[in-house]
């Protein structure tokens, strides 16, 4: 049971699969975790939805579990923090609290003839100077310009103020702070940051942006900082301060305590997501990169991170599992991929949702190549794990080319940190250190802390770094002659994903 004179804070964190919660103490601690799953809706080939409102109820069943299972009251928690899968676009009715529609997920595709349309004869960065970002079918503003075209009678009412558009965060804290009974409506500039519709200087909306898109004001949420009080949760979690909102990969940084330019984390989730800290100037990427807001707190200056955004790592091997049925559970692939010494001359190239950094090619989709008689099972489950591996070195490459700045460690975390081989591949294929604290849980921590911040249950970052301890380093051990030879086959498979969907 709890100690009554103990503090602690919780986090929410909405993922793409699955919502948590974590409760944890004053050391970070993890104190308590509940998560569910929610449903995958694919009505076509490359489109992706969640459905908002089951997500609503997941969130609120596994804050109740992680409450009970950490034997506490609502009352004993100091701050609620907030993390969330970015650029997922739901749009609802303000006067009855519905989504409109199901929420667009970030790995949809559907909006990739709207961005060619909308780049015209300035191409993919028409917007990458204001915003960061190419204009691909990733990011928010262009799903939520999908839905206003495609919903009867929606652009009219989203006129006349009775829509409210967000991302994950906006639509949670909406729900939590009372929805249709004075929630408030508002999203962090970091979330916002993943909109394209976002002024990176200003960290206000665009003006030119909203009218070449034709998006009406009247649908956006405030944008905040990423650690204040938004407003006072009502419901289950009454009395409680919802203090913090970032999007998962930014809550990582912040959880890993990468708080110094220079120092980068990489999370291996459904996708994997390797963030740069850059400090409080943002810095443009001309290798396929993207600039995007790391946190903000308070009223202080943003800090800004390069992004190599990878959609499918962990994803793959889900697909591996549940498509293709080679493996009964995840952790099958690591001793059938230790089986054999490599992967046999095998390569697969998981374009699934086209390829994010450093490519943005949403024509490419998923190849596997290299195939003789000789390879087997084991090969291509190696193979698996070495498509995260290599897709992380291209966009660690790229961001030495665009900050010059040479990692020379990477802090991890996620699931797939679990699998041996892979990190150690990822040692081996970058050629330095890879290192998982003893808190794997960096997002759902970096929400927790970002929380405990604007509300005073820590003082400040230097004591946030204090609760950062090593847990396992992965070393590298391949030979330089191997490496680049292995990564040159790499990159010729990338190759011939390109050009698949015309
Ligand atoms: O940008 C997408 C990212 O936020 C999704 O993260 O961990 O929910 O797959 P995850």
């Amino acid at each position: 049971m709890s100690d009554e004179s103990v503090t602690y804070v919780a986090a929410i964190d909405q993922g793409t699969t699955s919502s948590r919660c974590i409760v944890f103490d004053t050391d970070g601690s993890i104190v308590a975790v509940d998560q569910r799953e929610h449903r995958q809706i694919f009505p076509r080939p490359g489109w992706v939805e969640h459905d908002a409102t089951e997500i609503w109820s997941k969130v609120q069943a596994v804050v109740a579990g992680a409450l009970a299972k950490a034997g506490l009251r609502a009352d004993q928690l100091s701050a609620l923090g907030i993390t969330n899968q970015r650029e997922t676009t739901v749009l609802w009715d303000r006067a009855t609290g519905r989504p409109v529609h199901n929420a667009i997920v970030w790995q949809d595709t559907r909006t990739a003839a709207l961005c060619d349309e909308l780049g015209g004869q300035d191409g993919q960065d028409r917007f990458r100077e204001l915003t960061g970002l190419p204009l691909a079918s990733y990011f928010s503003g262009p799903k939520a310009a999908w839905l206003l075209d495609s919903v009867p009678g929606l652009r009219r009412r989203a006129e006349n103020g009775e829509i409210a558009f967000g991302t994950i965060d906006s639509w949670l804290i909406w729900n939590l702070t009372g929805g249709v009974n004075g929630g408030v409506h508002v999203t962090d500039v970091t979330n916002a940051s993943r909109t394209l519709l976002m002024n990176l200087e200003t960290l206000q909306w665009e003006p030119s942006i909203l009218s070449a898109m034709n998006i009406p004001e009247a649908i956006l949420p405030e944008i905040r900082s990423s650690s204040e009080v938004y407003g006072t949760a009502v419901g289950q979690l009454a009395g409680v301060p919802v203090a913090a909102a970032l999007g998962d990969q930014q809550s990582a940084v912040f959880g890993q305590t990468c708080y110094e330019p220079g120092e980068a984390k990489n999370t291996y989730g459904t996708g994997s997501f390797l963030l740069l800290n850059t400090g409080t100037r943002p810095v443009p990427s001309k290798n396929g990169l993207i600039t995007t807001v790391g946190y903000q707190l308070g009223g202080e200056a943003p800090v800004y991170c390069l992004e190599g955004s990878i959609a499918i790592t962990g994803a793959l091997v889900q697909w591996f599992r549940d498509q293709l049925g080679i493996i009964r559970s995840a952790d099958e692939i690591e001793p059938l991929a230790a089986s054999v010494a490599d992967n046999g001359g095998a390569y697969i190239v998981p374009a699934f949702s086209g390829l994010f950094a450093p490519y943005w090619r949403s024509d490419a989709r998923g190849v596997i190549t290299g195939l003789t008689r000789y390879v087997t099972k084991a090969h291509l489950a190696r193979a698996v794990l070495e498509a995260t591996s290599w897709q992380t070195r291209e966009v660690v490459d790229a961001m030495y080319q665009d900050s010059g700045v040479r990692i020379t460690s990477l802090r991890v975390d996620g699931g797939m940190t679990v699998n041996n081989l892979l990190m150690q591949h990822q040692a081996d294929v970058l050629g330095v250190p890879v290192i998982r604290p003893v808190v794997a849980e960096t997002t759902c921590l970096g929400a927790a802390y970002a929380a405990g911040l604007a509300t005073g249950v820590w003082p400040d970052l230097d004591t946030l770094k204090a609760h950062w301890k090593r847990d396992t380093e992965w070393t590298p051990g391949m030979d330089e002659q191997t490496r680049e030879r292995e990564y040159r086959r790499w990159k010729k498979a990338v190759e011939r994903s390109f050009g698949w969907q015309d």
